[in-house]
């Protein structure tokens, strides 16, 4: 099961294993872990499960859609490392990858 590294926003890091098929909100709230809120449960219509992927990772998740970018217009601290995690879908490839928690989530 890949091991992903969640800083969270009080600069902790704790790693989870997220199973694949799962999402990397998912692995976050599955564990307790505080600042991915994730008010809508996944379905990309509340951007309170924002993260900054680690640059050498993002391309593991694909692309960004419309629908995310849209959203994420909403969400403060956005930088271009900025995703919803809820759309990112951990693979096997996924092992090891580090996504930081923005304190502005809720
Ligand atoms: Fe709501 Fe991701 S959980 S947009």
């Amino acid at each position: 099961m890949p091991k992903i590294t969640y800083v969270v926003p009080d600069g902790s890091n704790h790693v989870v294993d997220v199973p694949v098929g799962q999402s990397v909100m998912d692995g976050s709230v599955r564990n307790n872990l505080p600042g991915i809120v994730a008010e809508c449960g996944g379905s990309c219509s509340c951007a309170t499960c924002h993260v900054h992927v680690d640059e050498e990772f993002a391309a593991l998740f694909g692309e960004v859609t419309d629908e995310e970018k849209e959203l994420l217009e909403y969400a403060e601290d956005v930088c271009d490392r900025s995703r919803l995690s809820c759309q990112l879908i951990v693979t096997a490839d996924c092992e090891g990858a580090r996504v930081s928690v923005p304190d502005s989530n809720g």
